[in-house]
């Protein structure tokens, strides 16, 4: 017996004229030093844009929800005002900040609110009921609204409250952007063009090892950058470092073992101190003693991976090849986005830290899509299903 599978709703397949509607939204993006979200920071609000305009337009009352920040760590639940006034400029009206998650003050607001009117609500995981899936959360959120919307891609791989139990309790339906990155991500998954040269980092091997494997079984070549790069070199011989476990080592071998054929590592690389001075590329294999951290690829790494893609039809490039934060330690990543950008195959960029130096270059559009995820990519790339996507499909 054919069965056909059922399909993501969008916008089209819901009455959403006049209502309210939650749209969980992933602003999750960081301000600069001066506390300023601007243009080279905003992708994910961009990328939300055109559903909140065609709310408006559609007379709903938009009720925008994200997460920021990640309780516990780095900042916390962080200050949602710079992403308040960036969106403010981006629609160029007043957006009203809700004091609350839930209640009858926030009812009352939204009663008030005009068809067209646009407002955030406070950072989602300042509620610890976020975190996991709870269902008398999920009432509360739902209680102010008549429909949920997931524009929110980028956090449809966390099981979290608003993420997957809130569509289910309002009819549901994906975003604009959302059923864009499904759209183009499944034709990535299902009928990437061949030769197809993937770029990869990271940090910790043991946290990266489901995307290498599945990266490997699908690429031609995979090009590794990054503090993971550094692994592969030790576990070759090719380079002194205490900084890995044997247990590390161990996973970089085996995957040597099985997939080394496919597998691009530097041949130089940037050491120096961790601010950027005394910077210096040391060429692997030319008979120095060679240890201590590597910064960025050197410019023979550079070239060894565009000439690897100038012959790819399909690239998938996910994480950035050095410590780009510092100025000096990002001119392989640049050099990198640089030349990608000029080519003409199927070029798939993801993850926030990539996203946010080709955003900086003004590259966006040179690529064929920049998605807003990075790990909801990957996941959806090897095939898992995601707890916000879920709820999405087939009848409300
Ligand atoms: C991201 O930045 O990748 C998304 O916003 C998800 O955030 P999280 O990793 O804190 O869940």
């Amino acid at each position: 017996m054919n069965t056909v599978a059922p399909a993501l709703r969008g916008m089209d397949d819901m009455q959403l004229d006049g209502k309210r509607v939650i749209v969980r939204v992933d602003f999750n993006v960081s301000a600069g030093a001066d506390g300023i979200v601007d243009a080279t920071e905003d992708y994910r609000i961009e990328a939300a844009l055109e559903t909140i305009h065609e709310l408006r337009q559609r007379r709903c009352k938009v009720l925008l929800l994200t997460h920021l920040g990640r309780p516990g760590e780095d900042d916390g639940i962080v200050d949602i005002a710079p992403i308040h006034r960036r969106l403010q400029t981006l629609i160029q009206e007043d957006v009203r900040l809700l004091p609350k998650l839930y209640g009858s003050q926030v009812d009352a607001i939204i009663q008030g609110m005009e068809p067209g009117e646009v407002a955030l609500f406070p950072n989602v995981r300042m509620d610890d009921r976020e975190m996991a899936p709870n269902d008398r959360f999920a009432q509360e959120l739902a209680s102010s609204a008549d429909a949920y919307i997931n524009e929110a891609f980028s956090v449809s791989h966390r099981d979290q409250t608003s993420v997957s139990v809130l569509p289910k309790k309002l009819p549901s339906v994906a975003g604009r952007r959302t059923v864009l990155e499904v759209a183009t991500l499944s034709s990535l998954r299902n009928n990437a063009k061949h030769p197809y040269v993937a770029i990869t980092s990271g940090a910790k091997i043991s946290t990266k090892i489901g995307v290498l494997e599945y990266l490997l079984s699908q690429v031609d070549i995979l090009c590794v950058g990054g503090k993971i790069a550094n692994v592969f070199l030790v576990a070759q011989g090719r380079w002194n470092s205490a900084a890995f476990s044997e247990e590390e080592i161990a996973t970089a071998k085996k995957l040597l073992d099985d997939h080394g054929a496919k597998i691009v590592l530097p041949v130089d690389v940037v050491i120096g101190n961790e601010d950027g001075t005394n910077k210096r590329v040391i060429q692997l294999d030319s008979g120095d003693e060679v240890s201590g951290p590597v910064w960025d690829i050197g410019p023979k790494s550079v070239q060894q991976i565009v000439d690897a893609c100038a012959a790819a039809q399909t690239i998938v490039w996910n994480g950035p090849v050095g410590r780009y934060e510092v100025a000096e330690y990002g001119e392989g990543t640049r050099a990198v986005a640089h030349a990608l950008a000029g080519m003409q195959s199927n070029r798939i960029v993801g993850g926030g830290d990539t996203v946010t130096m080709i955003e900086s270059m003004n590259l966006i559009s040179a690529y064929t899509h920049v998605s807003i995820g990075g790990g909801a990519m990957i996941e959806f790339l090897e095939g898992k299903s995601l707890p916000g996507l879920v709820p999405l499909y087939g009848k409300n």
